[in-house]
């Protein structure tokens, strides 16, 4: 009832805002219990796609693996923001071993190279908000983690050294008549070498396994290992022959969990994006729907705006294109408003972000963290604060309230491109009685690692990577299936 009445002033807040061509937007705090609605969503069944005139839309879902389901709502939130962090820093040490790699100095691009082929077993405890969509393989089917910072799609294959569960059956290679291993002296496994980091004869294994292994290690403790194979990809009836993926035999980490892998959307050679780019012009995009709502969104393959809902313009900005980036999407964000204010920081200067559809939480800078916390703390002056929550640190109580008027929240990037964030995007509700709603953004620990736009930030949001024109677009859009 009273969970109506906020809804209804959602709705009147919003109608002000699209006729005062306003700001923020009211967050209701009465958050129902989703739990049973999100433990439904464990009784999985395979996610729809079609084809559509110049594109194929693929059904994403949020994915949350949930390996004990009677924790509280602050155990869960704990848990996910610390594997978000985990994510966050094996990112920061990926980017930094790109950069060596890439770099002329042989002697750390050889310690790097090495590093990279070791799994490293934090023994963190993980589990990851992410989203996932189910392709085909060989004869199956695969669910498997959409994820722009991957090179490689992965799944779990037969004989398993070592397996998570999984919701579909093992892909066994001996049962799909048109797979096959890479070959070690192949331009694949080559592509596989430089985009990995991983040295010739690592990969190659030995005289009588001349097949192609790879090693992909997240740095949080996941891995997988296997060799690099073909099969024919299926999405939504497309066929995709001779498509290059890893043959996972030996994998671990519980963000994986209930899926079959990982499909690899970063921009490297290997990716999906790149093998595609004859079917879809090496555009895609996405559009995430929010956790709670037991809602679907899409993952569109190819460049026919049409099929879009999106109710605002896309307003694109451009990549930053740099040869050491790796499968990374760098943008130039060079300012964030709060409110209608302008907030005011030097970190802006080093420009260059990472746009992820696996992180979580926007982790910015320490330098323009700062600047927003500081603006938002006196936006938000007339509530009581409350004591910060894991890596969120800007938290306030809002215990009785029956709603908040949230700040509306913009990314502003090279060129005046101005993209404001979902309102269900700024605040993260850590405990049910609401004595702790942060912002949802956290400090990175130094001004050399690169700020992070995390996914909590690109809900209800079609976001267009277009590697062709080199641009990232945005529109709003309230996500479904379409
Ligand atoms: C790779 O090695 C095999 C077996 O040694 C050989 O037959 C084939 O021609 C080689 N392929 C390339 C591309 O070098
Ligand atoms: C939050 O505020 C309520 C009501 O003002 C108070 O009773 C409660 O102790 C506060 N909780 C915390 C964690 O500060
Ligand atoms: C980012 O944009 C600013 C402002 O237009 C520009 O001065 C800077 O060179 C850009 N940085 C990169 C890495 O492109």
């Amino acid at each position: 009832m009273a969970w109506g009445a906020c809804i209804a002033a959602l709705l009147l807040l919003l109608l002000l805002a699209a006729a005062g061509g306003g700001n923020g937007g009211v967050h209701c705090l009465e958050e129902g219990s989703m739990s049973r609605s999100r433990r439904a969503l464990q009784g999985r069944h395979y996610l729809r796609s079609r084809a559509v005139g110049g594109a194929t839309v693929l059904e994403l879902r949020h994915h949350s693996f949930s390996s004990a389901p009677s924790k509280s709502k602050e155990e869960e939130a704990d848990a996910l923001l610390s594997s978000d962090a985990a994510r966050v820093a094996s990112l920061q040490w990926r980017i930094e071993n790109y950069r060596v790699i890439g770099s002329s100095d042989a002697a750390a691009a050889a310690v790097a190279a090495s590093k990279a082929q070791v799994p490293v077993t934090s023994g963190a405890k993980l589990r990851t908000l992410n989203y996932v969509a189910t392709v085909g393989l060989g004869g199956g089917e695969a669910t498997v983690i959409v994820d722009t910072a991957s090179e490689l799609t992965w799944v779990q294959c037969k004989p398993c050294e070592s397996c998570h569960d999984q919701q579909e059956p093992l892909f066994d290679p001996t049962s799909s008549p048109s797979y096959a291993a890479v070959p070690c002296n192949s331009s694949s496994c080559d592509a596989l070498q430089v985009a990995t980091g991983m040295s010739g004869p690592a990969a190659c294994g030995s005289a009588d396994q001349p097949a192609c292994s790879y090693t992909l290690s997240y740095r949080d403790g996941s891995y997988s290992r296997g060799v690099l194979a073909r099969d024919k990809l299926s999405l939504a009836g497309q066929a995709v022959d001779g498509f290059v993926f890893g043959c996972g035999t030996s994998n671990q980490g519980a963000p994986f969990g209930g899926t079959s892998g990982l499909m690899g959307l970063g921009r490297s050679q290997l990716s999906l994006v790149s093998q595609t780019m004859d079917q879809f012009g090496g555009v895609f995009s996405y559009c995430l729907p929010l956790k709670e709502s037991d809602s679907s969104g899409s993952l569109v393959l190819g460049d026919d705006l049409s099929v879009y809902r999106n109710s605002t313009p896309i307003v694109y900005a451009s990549m930053v294109s740099d040869p050491l980036q790796g499968p990374f999407y760098f943008l130039n964000l060079t300012g964030i408003t709060v409110g209608s204010q302008e907030v005011d920081s030097s970190g802006f200067s080093a420009g260059k972000v990472i746009i992820d559809s696996g992180t979580v939480i926007t982790s910015l800078v320490p330098s323009i963290y700062n600047a927003v916390k500081a603006e938002f703390l006196s936006q938000f002056a007339e509530y009581p604060q409350a004591p910060a929550f894991s890596i969120l640190d800007t938290c306030f109580n809002m215990t009785g309230l029956r709603e908040v008027q949230v700040p509306s929240l913009k990314l502003v990037f090279d060129g005046g491109v101005e993209v404001e964030v979902d309102s269900s995007g700024v605040l993260y509700f850590v405990s049910s009685d609401s004595s702790q709603v942060c912002l949802a953004m956290a400090a990175l620990k130094s001004e050399y690692e690169t700020s992070i736009i995390g996914n909590y930030q690109q809900k209800n949001m079609r976001v267009i990577f277009d590697t062709s024109g080199s641009q990232v677009g945005f529109a709003q859009e309230t996500c479904g299936y379409i």
